[in-house]
């Protein structure tokens, strides 16, 4: 399993392997061995394409907002896994906050100030009529962006539509 992570992520980075070392990375090869190792195939595919498609979007808009960009990207790949992990999505974003600290906790990778910012995020970020800080709202903003992007023929969900609008308007999309 280590060996195919390691392919894969050389293959990705162009085999360009001293840019890997950062605790992006780390995070990233934590979050791929649970995934990995998942039974349900379905389940697994759903869990790459949703968390790393919120990361990659919680990247874009930080960069937009000029917000932490690294502790965006790694609060999208954290922000659901539990749910993928546990197949419930009962009480999900509260479970989903106290597993993302136990991660972090244990990797070592952030500061306890950025703990908190990542486990606010993902605590808040099924609140999606509400508006919390500028970190947490880059969470909720790219889940529903990524929910979008997936397939944009798809209907929008009646509770995200106006978030998306939002966004569109920022990013001067009609
Ligand atoms: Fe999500």
């Amino acid at each position: 399993m280590e060996n195919y992570i390691e392919k894969m992520q050389k293959h990705i980075h162009n085999g360009r392997s001293e840019e890997m070392e950062n605790r992006i990375e780390r995070l990233r090869k934590y979050i791929d061995e649970i995934l990995l190792n998942m039974k349900d195939t379905q389940e697994r595919r759903c869990g790459y394409i949703h968390l790393y498609g919120v990361s990659q979007t919680c990247a874009f808009i930080a960069l937009k907002r000029n917000l932490d960009f690294e502790l965006a990207t790694m609060v999208g790949m954290l922000h659901d896994l539990h749910s993928y992990k546990a197949m419930n999505t009962e009480n999900h974003a509260e479970h989903g906050a106290v597993w993302a600290r136990q991660i972090l906790d244990e990797l070592s990778l952030t500061t306890e100030n950025e703990t908190d910012l990542i486990c606010s995020a993902i605590r808040n970020h099924s609140s999606k009529a509400t508006t919390h800080s500028a970190f947490d709202e880059v969470l909720k903003d790219a889940d529903v962006l990524q929910h979008y992007l997936y397939n944009p023929l798809f209907p929008v969900m009646e509770h995200e539509k106006c978030r998306l609008q939002n966004l569109l308007t920022e990013f001067g999309i009609k």
